[in-house]
């Protein structure tokens, strides 16, 4: 039997060491990926996940989970979930005690969170709102009614909010998306995602990170492989499923990131900006690919003390 494993993009240092604890208690790997995230889901300093994830363009915080089994591609995730500030919980939640479904969305992940006892905070926090407020400054136009004499002011807020929207869209710096990959002890492995999605996005826009097969996949007979950046680009590219389907024809991990970002790459996108992928194998090995030098995922085994980064291959 394998070594218990962790592996996470950007960022997911700050939950992986909780993961790890739980591998090494002997959980499982789905109780870890859920742990570890929900530690950055709650980490105020990262703008792209959870409490203090950037908003949609009308200020409101939308979140996107799943997470995904490798023994059985058992699945569940959420989109556009707002006022609940684990969503990978909620996502857990799908999987486990709605099997019928895989998937809830906006008002119906929100109903199903309250039917299910979790609760609700206020996931915009002063930061957050300050960044949002400051984009929409610079379109020029007013926020909240602020410019009350203008008859046709909420007309031109919502063209602003759709300028806005386009004029962000191929915004700069890496995305803030997390993805955590587990293998237990007894040889299961769990993909997590979780993310607020594009900053300032259109209300209702779901991405890549709950949709299976494109931010998502975990299948035991290969591996598993997440995604962080631009969703649309992996939804258009099936890229997290991709990367296992090469894994599966005996790629090393690395290789099949890069040889799935490539494909996904080759699609025309007027909104490019860049997709990462991560994959970890049943046995124990793991691999990434980004677009850009210098680009890293952190690793964590039973004897790790602290989480180790790794580069990634670069495209
Ligand atoms: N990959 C995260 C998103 O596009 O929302």
């Amino acid at each position: 039997m394998p070594e218990a494993v962790i592996i996470g993009s950007e960022r997911s240092e700050v939950g992986l060491p909780t993961g790890m604890e739980v591998l090494r208690r002997g959980g499982s790997a789905l109780d870890a990926v859920e742990a570890a995230m929900r530690c950055c889901e709650d980490n105020l300093t990262d703008h792209y996940v959870g409490t203090g994830g950037l908003p949609n363009a009308q200020g409101v915080v939308e979140l996107d989970a799943s997470v995904m089994l490798g023994s059985s591609r058992r699945f569940g995730s959420v989109g556009a979930l707002r006022g609940y500030p684990n969503p990978i919980s909620v996502a857990r939640a799908v999987l486990e005690k709605l099997p019928q479904h895989c998937m809830l969305v906006g008002e119906g992940a929100a109903l199903f969170a309250r039917e299910n006892g979790f609760s609700t905070a206020e996931l915009l926090t002063e930061e957050s709102r300050a960044l949002w407020r400051e984009q929409l400054r610079a379109s020029g136009e007013s926020v909240e009614g602020e410019n009350t004499a203008a008859l046709d002011g909420d007309r031109r807020y919502r063209s602003a909010a759709l300028d806005l929207i386009r004029r962000l869209a191929p915004h700069e710096g890496p995305w803030g998306t997390i993805n955590i990959i587990a293998l237990d002890a007894l040889g299961e492995m769990c993909v997590g995602v979780s993310t607020s999605g594009y900053p300032y996005k259109y209300p209702g826009r779901v991405g890549d990170s709950a949709v299976p097969g494109a931010g998502n996949w975990c299948d035991l007979r290969a591996g598993g492989a997440a995604c962080t950046g631009r969703g649309e680009l992996s939804m258009r590219g099936g890229t997290a499923r991709s990367v296992v389907e090469l894994l599966a024809l005996g790629r090393e991990p690395s290789e099949a990131c890069r040889s799935a970002l490539a494909e996904a790459d080759a699609l025309p996108d007027d909104f490019r900006a860049e997709l990462r992928a991560l994959a970890l194998t049943p046995d124990g090995r793991h691999g990434g690919a980004a677009g850009q030098q210098g680009s890293t995922y952190a690793v964590m085994t039973e004897r790790s003390t602290q989480p180790e980064l790794h580069p990634r291959s670069v495209l």
